[in-house]
């Protein structure tokens, strides 16, 4: 493993770069303070933007470390910060690593998150050395699905009776693989 931290990197639509204070505006208004944007995701809704704040400061923090990949997806047309897609759980042993994204629910819709995960996949698998991309969804999730599958990973199993919602009722998750191609089993 490689590990080389957070750097930016720009795709067509989007620059991928570090979270800084001055984007908790941004994310406060466009998701971390949207229930329904939240539905599927384990925290949340923020109430007062300075919890986003906080949070914020503790990702910047956190970029102190080598093996931390948390990045701020920014949408160019729009100038804002729209989401976030990360490494959630990494396994060097085994090279493996988990991914989670989230982006407002105003700019669903236009594979932004697919843009991002494929540009995320690419730098985990060939820059950082990581040889399996792990995801994994809530079952009634479907949009989140299909953005796995349309970033080439593959079903892999169900995990059942995972956690709660917001709401109480319990979970299952389809988990998602990408293996790096030449070890593809
Ligand atoms: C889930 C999420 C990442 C999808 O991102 P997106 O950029 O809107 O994704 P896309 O534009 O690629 O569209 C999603 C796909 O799901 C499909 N879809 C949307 N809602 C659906 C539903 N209820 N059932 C089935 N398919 C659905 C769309 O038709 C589209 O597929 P298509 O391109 O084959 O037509 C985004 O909605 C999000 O950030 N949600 C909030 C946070 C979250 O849930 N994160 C994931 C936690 S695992």
């Amino acid at each position: 493993m490689n590990h080389i931290g957070t750097n930016s990197i720009e795709t067509i639509r989007l620059i991928l770069r570090r979270f800084r204070p001055e984007d908790a505006y941004d994310m406060y208004n466009n998701w971390a303070s949207d229930k329904d944007t939240l539905k599927f995701v384990s925290w949340g809704p923020h109430t007062d933007i300075n919890v986003t704040y906080r949070r914020i400061l503790s990702w910047v923090e956190s970029y102190k470390q080598p093996n931390i990949y948390y990045w701020a997806i920014y949408l160019k047309s729009d100038k804002q910060v729209i989401g976030s897609i990360s490494v959630e759980i990494s396994n060097d042993r085994d090279e493996s690593c988990e991914i989670g994204y989230c982006i407002g629910r105003k700019y669903w819709g236009r594979e932004i998150v697919l843009e991002a995960l494929r540009a995320v996949m690419h730098y985990l698998f060939y820059e950082v050395g990581y040889r399996k991309i792990i995801a994994k969804y809530d079952v009634l999730n479907k949009a989140s699905g299909r953005v796995m599958q349309k970033a080439g990973m593959e079903y892999e199993r169900t995990l059942y009776n995972l956690g709660h919602r917001r709401d109480g009722s319990i979970y299952d998750a389809d988990v998602y693989v990408k293996y790096l191609d030449e070890i593809k089993p």
